[in-house]
C-alpha cells in the first residue's frame, strides 16, 4: 500500500471524518480563527464514533517527511470519541475547557486548558469533553502504522464515573524525591495531587532540621499545617513520606492526626537514603487504626546528609516508573494491560 493512501485511511480513521477538499499533503491550511479561539472551529463531524456534537478543524496534514497530522477538536459538553486505540499513540493538548481522558483500566483524568497528554500504542482510551463545558484540544497523530481502530462507545455509567474525584495523593517531600515518586503514582492513577506545607518552613541546613525533627519526635510535637485538605472527598489516599530519623516525619503525623481517614483505602509510599522505613509505617497504623493499609512502596531517594539531594531522576527515575507500574498492579490499583 502506497504512503499516499496508508496516510489518507489513517486520517480517516482517527477523525472519522473524510479530509477537506484544497489541502495538499503536507500543506498546512489556513484558518480563519474565531473570535476567542486559537484555531476555527472546523466541520461537525457526523459518524458512529462519537458520541454529542463534535467539530474537527484538520490544521496539519500527514506527508513523507512528517509523519504527524494535527487537527483541532470541538466537543460540546458531555460529547466524547468511542474507545479507541491508535497503533503509533497520539498527544493531546488541551486549550480549552474542560475534558477528560480515560485509558481502559485507569481511572479518568480530567483535563484543562495546559494539559497535555501522551496517549500509548495500541491502548483503548477516549477523550471528550466534561458535562458541563466544551472542551477543545489539539490531537497530534502519527498513523504511520495505519488508522485508530474504533471501538464500543463510552457508556454513561463510564463517563460519569467520578473516580477521579475520589484518589489523593498527599506528599511531604523536602528534596523532591518524594515529590518525584508522588507524581509518578499521580500520572498512573489520576486523582489530586497535594504537597504538605508547614505553617513555619523547617530550617534549610541540614544539620538544623535534624536536630529540631528530633526534638518534635522526643516531645511529640506536632507541627501546623498550612494545606489543608478535604479527605472526606477520597477513598483511596496515597501517602508519601521520607524518612526522618528513622521515623514518620513529624508534618505527616500533623496530617494523620488531623484527619480521620476511617475506612478508606490507605497506600504508603516513602523514599530514604538507604536505611529504609524505620518504625514509619508501624506509627501510620497507630494514627489510622480503622483504614485499610496497603503493601507500601519504599525507595531509595536521596542522602542530604552526603550532599545528595534529588536522586530519582534521569535513568533512576524511568527503573522507579517501571517499580511503581509493578506495585501498582500489584495492589491492584492499576489494571493489568
Ligand atoms: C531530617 C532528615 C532526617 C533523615 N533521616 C533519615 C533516616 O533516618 N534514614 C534514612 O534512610 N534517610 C534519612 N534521611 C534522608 C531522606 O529520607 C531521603 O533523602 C529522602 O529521599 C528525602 O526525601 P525528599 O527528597 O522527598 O525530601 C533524612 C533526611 C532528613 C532531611
Amino acid at each position: 500500500m502506497t504512503y499516499k493512501i496508508l496516510c489518507g485511511l489513517f486520517l480517516i480513521g482517527t477523525i472519522g471524518f473524510s479530509c477537506k477538499q484544497g489541502i495538499e499533503q503536507g500543506q498546512e491550511k489556513k484558518v480563519e480563527p474565531e473570535p476567542s479561539l486559537v484555531f476555527a472551529k472546523g466541520e461537525k463531524i457526523n459518524n458512529d464514533h462519537f458520541i454529542g456534537d463534535v467539530w474537527l478543524e484538520m490544521l496539519v496534514l500527514a506527508d513523507s517527511v512528517n509523519k504527524n497530522s494535527v487537527g483541532s477538536v470541538t466537543f460540546g459538553p458531555g460529547a466524547r470519541t468511542n474507545w479507541h486505540t491508535h497503533p503509533n499513540g497520539q498527544i493531546i493538548l488541551a486549550i480549552e475547557g474542560e475534558g477528560f481522558y480515560q485509558e481502559k483500566g485507569s481511572p479518568k483524568k480530567i483535563l484543562q486548558k495546559g494539559d497535555a497528554v501522551k496517549c500509548p500504542p495500541n491502548t483503548p482510551h477516549w477523550h471528550g469533553a466534561s458535562s458541563e463545558q466544551t472542551f477543545i484540544q489539539i490531537a497530534i497523530s502519527n498513523g504511520v502504522d495505519g488508522p485508530a481502530q474504533w471501538l464500543e462507545p463510552v457508556t454513561d455509567e463510564v463517563y460519569n464515573d467520578s473516580d477521579s474525584k475520589k484518589i489523593l495523593v498527599v506528599y511531604l517531600s523536602r528534596t523532591n524525591n518524594t515529590k518525584t515518586v508522588a507524581e509518578i503514582i499521580h500520572e498512573k492513577v489520576g486523582g489530586d495531587l497535594v504537597a504538605l506545607e508547614l505553617e513555619n518552613p523547617y530550617p534549610e541546613n541540614y544539620r538544623a532540621i535534624v536536630e529540631q525533627v528530633a526534638s518534635e519526635n522526643e516531645s511529640g510535637f506536632l507541627p501546623p499545617l498550612k494545606t489543608q485538605v478535604d479527605t472526606d472527598r477520597y477513598d483511596t489516599i496515597f501517602i508519601g513520606f521520607p524518612t526522618w530519623g528513622m521515623q514518620l516525619p513529624p508534618p505527616m503525623k500533623s496530617f494523620l492526626h488531623d484527619h480521620n481517614l476511617k475506612g478508606k483505602t490507605v497506600v504508603l509510599f516513602n523514599t530514604h537514603g538507604g536505611y529504609g522505613l524505620g518504625s514509619t509505617v508501624q506509627t501510620v497504623r497507630k494514627l489510622c487504626p480503622d483504614s485499610e493499609i496497603l503493601q507500601v512502596f519504599s525507595v531509595r531517594g536521596g542522602s542530604e546528609r552526603d550532599g545528595i539531594y534529588l536522586s530519582i531522576r534521569g535513568d533512576r527515575k524511568v527503573e522507579v516508573e517501571a517499580e511503581v507500574e509493578a506495585w501498582l498492579k500489584e495492589i491492584q490499583l492499576r489494571d493489568k494491560k
